[in-house]
């Protein structure tokens, strides 16, 4: 069977590596690509030169190797309609359609779905007129949460809690148009105060299956301080996800909005992931993804013990809710090693060293690439990820930073406290 992965960052690398392994062990034939890949994909599957968002160059592809399979990363393909363009050619694909993946690719319209499903959420507001957006912002007090509508690459969020940084960011948006179309229409929203949890689901129509709950650290250094970045780390399990958070979560976020899709004729297909805020106990919505996270997805995939192929085969036809999705009980903890410089300008091109080193841990590759030497160098904000398991979050962080400092790179970033425990967790 043929296999191709779109995209070329850690996810995919998890993504790749998860395939591989499981064709080992099941000894599933299993022959993968990936595009654009990256140098430790290639260690794994067949890179081919062709950009994540060139879906016709990759419908070219796919039709004349014959893919049997293809599995999209990242976001912007599926906005492009990508699965709706490899369906129409009768090619198998995973992942939501255009219409579907409008659920990450407008926020407007994913919290005017999540309200009409009754998802729990914050108090919103949409404008496209920015006097008005304006003069509501001022009315509201802090701290301000706005958001531009589109895709943004992840810098269209501010969250503040000094008004002239919230008024910038609405002129940037809605009057300089610095993120373009995305920042025609801005939603601003209440700002909730909790603890974040990431929650993803293999969706289809025969209904969901979801991950344990997986806890991202965003800010680029210890104690949550500096700027917002894509994800400096991720761990599972999280105190915070209790079964009684995870059957609201179930329910009053997956289930109704499974419902909500049947009744606007919308046959989700692909991973939908939520991003919640849990005040209370209670999960509030802070966002929907139409892809798997990253760095999300480096620590579910270790921690999923079934058969990747076969739940995503599941889900594109339609069988997801038979499939058994089940999880090791232990601990994972991803540490993110960045370039110096990110979330901002970064350095580029300095050689990485140690990774064949690593024991028990693994690292996945992100943002490298292979110089003209043949060494592998660091190439964009997040360089790698480093994995490690164990009976505990404590034994798997020891695994894991003991990894992270056998890998070394000129301006190596990291956090110290993934999956450190938190004030009043005992
Ligand atoms: P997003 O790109 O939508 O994930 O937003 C970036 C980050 O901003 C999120 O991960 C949250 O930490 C924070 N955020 C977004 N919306 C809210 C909100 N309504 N209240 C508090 N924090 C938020
Ligand atoms: N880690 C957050 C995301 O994938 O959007």
């Amino acid at each position: 069977m043929k296999v191709l992965v779109i995209g070329g960052g850690g996810r995919e690398h998890a993504i790749v590596r998860k395939l591989a392994n499981d064709a080992s062990h099941s000894g599933r034939e299993l022959e993968l690509f990936a595009a654009p890949g990256n140098p430790g994909i290639a260690e794994l599957a067949q890179c081919v030169r062709i950009g994540a968002e060139d879906v016709e160059a990759l419908l070219d592809f796919a039709k004349r190797e014959a893919i049997d399979l293809t599995v999209v990363g990242p976001e912007a393909p599926l906005a492009l309609g990508i699965v709706d363009r490899f369906e129409e050619a009768g090619l198998r694909i995973f992942g939501p359609h255009k219409a579907a993946a409008a659920i990450e690719a407008s926020k407007s319209f994913a919290r005017a779905e999540a309200e009409a499903a009754g998802v729990p959420s914050p108090k919103y507001r949409v404008f496209e007129v920015y006097e008005e957006a304006l003069a509501y912002l001022r009315e509201q007090h802090g701290p301000w949460v706005i958001k531009a509508d589109g895709l943004a690459a992840g810098k269209g969020v501010t969250v503040t809690d000094d008004l002239a940084a919230a008024e910038a960011a609405l002129r940037l948006a809605m009057a300089d148009k610095v993120f373009g179309e995305a920042g025609n229409r801005v939603v601003i929203e209440e700002y909730l105060e909790g603890e974040e949890i990431s929650v993803l689901a293999l969706v289809d129509g025969s209904g969901f299956q979801l991950f344990p709950a997986i806890e991202d650290h965003k800010q680029v250094n210890d104690g949550d301080k500096g700027s917002n970045t894509g994800g400096m780390g991720t761990f599972a399990p999280v105190g915070v996800a209790t079964d009684e958070v995870m059957a609201k979560v179930r329910d009053e976020v997956f289930g109704r909005m499974a419902k909500r899709f049947k009744e606007i004729g919308i046959t989700y297909r692909g991973v939908l992931f939520a991003g919640l805020m849990v005040v209370d106990g209670q999960p509030y919505l802070i966002e929907f993804n139409a892809r798997f996270g990253d760095p999300e997805t480096q620590v579910g995939l270790e921690l999923l013990e079934s058969d990747l192929l076969a739940a995503l085969e599941a889900v594109v036809a339609d069988r997801v809710a038979e499939f058994p999705l089940r999880f090791a009980r232990d601990a994972a903890v991803c540490v993110v090693l960045t370039a110096q410089g990110y979330p901002d300008a970064y350095r580029k091109g300095d050689g990485i060293e140690g990774i064949a080193q690593v024991r028990d841990a693994y690292v996945l590759q992100a943002g490298t690439a292979t110089d003209a030497k043949g060494r592998v160098v660091t190439n964009g904000g997040r360089v790698l990820g480093v994995v490690a398991r164990g009976g505990t979050l404590d034994e798997a962080r020891a695994l894991a930073y003991h990894a992270v400092d056998q890998v070394q790179f000129v301006g190596k970033h990291f956090r110290t406290d993934i999956g450190a425990r938190r004030k009043g967790e005992g």
